[in-house]
């Protein structure tokens, strides 16, 4: 284990207060993008925008713990970056494996749980075995929940749900009239977590990408035009602010 880096454990003068607000985004989900133009800003190669953007992974999951989110679920690689030249595939790969080598001890000082959802089958096996030990590690840790979305894709995610739905009607483990939203949610990943509150995008684009499709019917979206590895406690509690200007009806009025 690396002791490199200094725990960050005092909260901020900047979220200090904010955690006595009244309505936090319970659940946070982010998408991360932008690495590659910040890098490519910087005449680097793209994989220094991913290196930097772990560390703002780290800054962004202390921020949001300090504010009391419970749960904080990070886009890190969907089921359609496989297309990526394979260096940037591999690179991004062993990123998992470098936070927890490098930040579990703080993760751990802080109280946070970490989690993954996605299809683990097609990691490699180093991510795997990386990510296993943090879960177990942390595993009874009950303040932030920090998820990534490994692999994850959200129509396959729902895919596959219904396929085990199909499999267990078909074994008479749930009959079909029994099947409802609620129900159906037990078969996502994401089983068992409430849907995200808010969603953030960085980097100027405004659309989903496959992401968390099923349970942002009825997020609040944020978007900036901020890249990824720019990305701050400042910009979150930004969010946050526009958040709780919001008036969610879920379609009453
Ligand atoms: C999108 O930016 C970013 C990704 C596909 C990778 C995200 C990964 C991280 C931020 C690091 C994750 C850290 C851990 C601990 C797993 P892009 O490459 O699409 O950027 P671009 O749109 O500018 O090309």
């Amino acid at each position: 284990m690396s002791f490199k880096l200094p725990f960050i454990k005092a909260k901020s003068k900047k979220t200090a207060h904010l955690n006595e607000l009244e309505n936090i985004p319970r659940h946070v989900a982010i998408i991360m993008d932008g690495n590659g133009r910040w890098a490519q800003k910087r005449g680097l190669p793209r994989i220094a925008g991913h290196k930097e953007g772990m560390d703002v992974v780290r800054k962004v999951a202390k921020a949001a713990s300090d504010m009391n989110v419970k749960i904080l679920t990070l886009y890190a690689f969907s089921t359609e970056n496989w297309k990526r030249p394979s260096k940037e595939v591999e690179f991004i790969m062993r990123l998992p494996k470098e936070f927890i080598h490098v930040y579990l001890p703080e993760m751990i000082e802080n109280n946070v749980r970490i989690e993954t959802i996605g299809n683990m089958n097609d990691i490699p096996e180093h991510t795997k075995k990386a990510v296993a030990y943090a879960k177990e590690q942390t595993k009874n840790n009950d303040g932030l929940l920090l998820n990534f979305a490994l692999n994850y894709g959200s129509r396959f995610e729902i895919m596959e749900a219904m396929k085990r739905v199909m499999s267990d009607v078909k074994a008479s483990k749930l009959s079909i009239d029994a099947l409802d939203e609620q129900e159906f949610s037990k078969y996502l990943y994401t089983e068992g977590l409430s849907d995200p509150d808010l969603l953030i995008r960085t980097s100027g684009e405004q659309r989903l990408s496959n992401f968390l499709l099923w349970q942002s019917a009825y997020t609040e979206f944020w978007f900036t035009e901020v890249l990824w590895p720019d990305f701050n406690e400042d910009l979150l509690i930004k969010a946050f602010k526009e958040y709780q200007r919001r008036k969610r009806r879920y379609g009453g009025i």
